[in-house]
């Protein structure tokens, strides 16, 4: 993050949150509707462009935005079942899924002990897609990078903290990578310094440091219509900011992720939300937008370049009045 940036989120979090939200509302309108269009007027459901699998609900980290957050946690702690982990990544295989993978949600992936594991799966089985990680660094070691580095396309490592400043074992990785670029040359790797108390989105009212107001968002979104969000109870939920876990869309232990996804009662509410989410209770005062690179992938889609869309790099951050990433990232 640039001094600009950063200087912003910490003193004025609430000015920088709502300015860089308006924009982004009003830049990406006209796009998000043709695709929701172009979803629900397809012959067939389209295909999730992002699907993201949450394998442990827990994270070790007190970002003050993020209901994960060890202080506000309140779920029932919970991991995926194995058994049920490989059967959607089988599934997803069989219906020859190309599209972007991720193994977290709200969480923090390098808890499951299993994780390297699970990419490993997925890697084998969905040799196409663009699978990408993002972590809070906390407990990375250039071992466990090099562990997990043949599977997976991109890692996103996100320092937060107080300062300006990187972890010492963050400091550690970056050294080691400038160092030896051949050895991850496959591999997208970039460190994002963020602001432990910066101010996002409220994420559907479960953000602790920003309220859902009494304001109605009459926006559209693209969640429902391009992620397809599972959570370790084995539940397709309605999109990330289901952060509580009280969306239902279809038990993947009894109906298949196809069914789930194009259910009549999803498309019910994908129909509501494209008119607007205030027509939506559970959305009504939900100020979350998509990080930018989902607005990318379906003008790519709508386009007709599928695979483009498919090898889009998964940015999981937002910026602030910067069409790039330029100063974001240290490469
Ligand atoms: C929930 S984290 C999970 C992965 C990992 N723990 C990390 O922080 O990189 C994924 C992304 O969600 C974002 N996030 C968390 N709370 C948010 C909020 N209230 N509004 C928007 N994005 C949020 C974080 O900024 C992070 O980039
Ligand atoms: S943003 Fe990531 S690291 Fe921070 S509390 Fe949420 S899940 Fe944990
Ligand atoms: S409006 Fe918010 S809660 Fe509703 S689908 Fe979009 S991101 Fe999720």
């Amino acid at each position: 993050m640039g001094k600009f940036g950063w200087f912003a989120r910490k003193h004025f979090p609430m000015l920088a949150s709502n300015a860089y939200l308006k924009l982004q509302f009003t830049t990406r309108s006209k796009s998000q509707k043709a695709y929701c269009d172009y979803f629900l007027n397809a012959k067939e459901v389209p295909m999730p462009n992002v699907v993201n699998i949450e394998t442990i609900n827990r994270c070790n980290s007190t970002c003050a935005f993020c209901t994960a957050n060890v202080h506000a946690e309140r779920r029932p702690l919970r991991k995926i079942d194995d058994d049920l982990y490989r059967s959607i990544i089988d599934q997803l295989a069989d219906w020859g899924y190309k599209g972007h993978l991720t193994l977290y949600g709200n969480n923090e992936p390098l808890l499951d002990t299993e994780i390297v594991e699970r990419h490993k799966y997925a890697r084998e089985k969905l040799p196409d897609s663009f699978i990408f990680m993002s972590t809070n660094g906390l407990i990375l070691t250039i071992d466990k990078l090099k562990e997990v580095a043949p599977y997976i396309n991109q890692l996103i490592i996100n320092n937060y903290s107080m300062e300006m400043k990187l972890h010492d074992n963050i400091k550690e990785i970056y050294d080691y990578v400038k160092a030896h670029p051949q050895e991850f040359k496959d591999l997208d790797i970039q460190i994002q310094m963020r602001y432990l108390q910066e101010v996002l989105t409220n994420r559907a009212g479960s953000a602790p440091n920003k309220k859902a107001t009494e304001k109605v968002v009459k926006e559209t979104c693209l969640l429902p219509f391009t992620d397809m969000w599972i959570m370790p109870n084995g539940k397709m939920g309605l999109c990330c900011c289901d952060n509580f876990e009280t969306t239902d869309f279809g038990d993947l232990t009894k109906v298949s992720l196809k069914e789930a996804w194009g259910s009549e009662q999803f498309q019910q509410v994908r129909r509501k939300i494209a008119e607007g989410r205030q027509n939506y209770p559970f959305c009504k005062h939900c100020d979350f937008i998509d990080a930018g690179f989902r607005m990318q992938l379906v003008n790519a889609i709508l386009s007709g370049d599928q695979e483009a869309a498919n090898k889009l790099g998964g940015h999981e951050r937002m910026k602030i009045g910067k069409k790039n990433n330029e100063d974001d990232n240290i490469k």
